[in-house]
């Protein structure tokens, strides 16, 4: 994922990313503009003290001596205050800009649930939300003001060197500042980009062994693999640290060039100061002022020089981030679409594929209405599951009608859609919540009475009671301790808590025992008189209770019996 190159340029990703400031701007625009004071502020102090001294030297300065200080004293409380403006206003946008992102990125992740995001990985996603969010509180909080401020005070002390004292030293000072605060960062960011990517390939490589091994360390115990895994944890570990000591190395060298060319165009400063005094072009009060005000103003310059090691890091969360926001989903659900009550399922000359010319699915033809359960057979991978999908609206459908008591499936409105269609897959995912929240899921208002109700038609009534707080059970506290055929009931209870009239069901018993078949299936016979029954399974034994059975091969569907 790291060494994937970037899909926009840094100033591209850096204009999306200010775009996205949307309002706050303006505060940005409050925190450069104290930043900016504050540093004049900062650099005000030794000026008025630099005037001081050229007043003692007999320069005519107008300013009396108590003057000067109280005004190179009030610099100094100034600069305080305006640096906590500074940091207060970057601060503030960051957090709120984090809270926004995270809002637009829940928001997307929404509309583009569930068909895109079978594809995407859900580490990165995971990953987008805690870390890439994060990173991007640098590039809001520490990146964009101190650019705009070093290119402000830089202006505005050349500009002040230049009138006040001599554009020689102004010069200077601007060749000095392109060199620490552009060439020299220009420089070291390819190097530094390199290795940080080096550095977050091993970290990844490193936690993703790690996280494995854990996950898989009842295994690693009953195969002896421990002492392999433990030597293979260290060597990715020292690699990991010998990348780290890589990185900081190659900063510290790229922060102590940077403070040597301060030091090396201070003195140059003072060289061409001292040397307009000798050639009488300048009076030594005002080279004291000028050479003092160049002194004192790397401090920006200095800053932005610090900022490349971190920018490529925020660049590549920054793009992550614009990537999914930018991504078109798969469907848009339909706000005020036609309604519907199940009555039946009429599906004809279906046809879908996931790519252009690879088609997964082609001329479907399948019915199903009330009181019936419907088998659907075929090979792993021809298409079961898609076909569900397609009953859900999960997926846009290439051609052909999925009518519902006759309406098109593209005309339903998607909230009353699954109000009808509900489907229980292979595996039933339980939150970390207690069963009575897991089962409210399908239905929020549900009574206790109802869900009581379900988890009796589903079998599984009798078995949450057995458990220690019975329905307020933490399932996170039952660790391995459920099922999974356990767990399947409960998405099977889940399901007809959620009153839907159609049920898809996508091999709900391939990871159950027969016992836990049996039930459900027995489950779902009592349930056919009220609904209907989509079963998709690869075993006879399944398929016994089955009214009629549709099987698909190369795309196709044939009904058997
Ligand atoms: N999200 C997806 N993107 C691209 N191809 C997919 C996706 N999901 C499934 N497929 C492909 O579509 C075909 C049918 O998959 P699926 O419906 O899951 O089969 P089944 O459920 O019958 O085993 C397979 O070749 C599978 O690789
Ligand atoms: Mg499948």
């Amino acid at each position: 994922m790291s060494k994937k190159k970037l899909r926009r340029s840094g100033i591209k990703i850096m204009a999306s990313l200010i775009l996205l400031l949307g309002s706050l701007a303006y505060i940005m625009l409050l925190a450069v503009i104290n930043g900016s004071l504050g540093f004049v502020a900062a650099m005000g102090v030794t000026i008025f003290g630099a005037l001081g001294v050229a007043k003692a030297l007999g320069e005519s300065i107008t300013l009396s001596y108590g003057f000067i200080i109280g005004l190179a004293v009030g610099c100094g409380l100034l600069r305080g205050l305006l640096r906590y403006l500074e940091q207060y206003s970057n601060h503030y946008i960051a957090f709120r800009l984090l809270a926004v992102l995270r809002d637009k990125i829940f928001g997307a992740l929404r509309i583009l649930c569930p068909a895109k995001l079978e594809s995407k990985q859900k580490g990165s996603i995971i990953a987008m939300i805690t870390s890439d969010i994060e990173t991007l509180e640098v590039f809001y909080a520490h990146t964009i003001s101190p650019i705009c401020i070093a290119f402000i005070v830089s202006i505005a002390v050349l500009l002040f060197v230049g009138f006040v004292s001599s554009w020689y030293l102004a010069l200077v000072a601007l060749v000095g500042y392109l060199t620490i605060g552009v060439i020299v960062p220009l420089i070291s960011s390819g190097r530094l980009k390199e290795s940080g990517v080096k550095y977050r390939a091993e970290f990844a490589s490193f936690n993703a062994y790690f996280l494995d091994s854990i996950k898989g360390i009842k295994d690693i115990v009953l195969n002896h693999a421990g002492e392999e895994r433990k030597a293979e944890v260290n060597r990715r570990s020292n690699e990991l640290l010998k990348e780290t000591k890589r990185m900081k190395h190659l900063s510290t060298r790229a922060s102590s060039f940077t403070e040597l060319l301060v030091s090396l165009f201070i003195l140059i400063t003072l060289t061409v100061g001292i040397l307009l005094v000798h050639f009488d072009m300048l009076s030594v009060g005002f080279m004291i002022v000028g050479v003092v005000a160049v002194f004192s103003s790397f401090g920006p310059v200095i800053a932005v020089s610090a900022l490349p090691g971190n920018l490529t890091q925020t660049f590549a969360s920054g793009d992550r981030v614009l990537n999914l926001l930018a991504e078109q989903p798969a469907i848009r659900p339909i706000q005020s679409g036609k309604k519907f009550d199940y009555e039946n399922l009429e599906v004809n000359d279906l046809s879908f594929g996931y790519e252009k010319d690879a088609p997964v699915l082609q001329n479907i033809c399948l019915n199903a209405k009330k009181g019936e359960i419907i088998g659907i057979v075929g090979e792993s991978g021809c298409g079961k599951s898609t076909l569900l999908k397609l009953l859900l609206r999960f997926w846009q459908k290439d051609s052909g009608r999925i009518e519902y008591n006759g309406i098109d499936i593209d005309e339903v409105d998607s909230d009353n859609l699954l109000a009808n269609v509900t489907m229980v897959s292979q595996t039933t995912y339980l939150f970390d919540e207690t069963i009575e929240e897991n089962l409210r899921i399908a239905k929020p208002d549900a009574t206790m009475k109802e869900i009581e109700n379900a988890c009796r038609l589903a079998s599984i009534h009798d078995f949450i009671m057995t458990l220690p707080d019975g329905y307020q059970t933490e399932v996170g506290a039952l660790g391995d301790n459920l099922s999974a055929g356990e767990k399947q009931r409960i998405g099977l209870a889940r399901a007809f808590l959620s009153g839907a009239e159609l049920i898809l069901l996508d091999e709900p018993t391939s990871n159950v025992d027969s016992i836990n078949e049996g039930i459900i299936l027995k489950a779902l016979k009592e349930q056919k008189r009220k609904k209907s029954i989509l079963l998709v399974s690869h075993r006879e034994s399944t398929m016994a209770i089955a009214d009629r059975i549709y099987k698909i091969k190369d795309g196709k569907i044939t009904e058997e019996k």
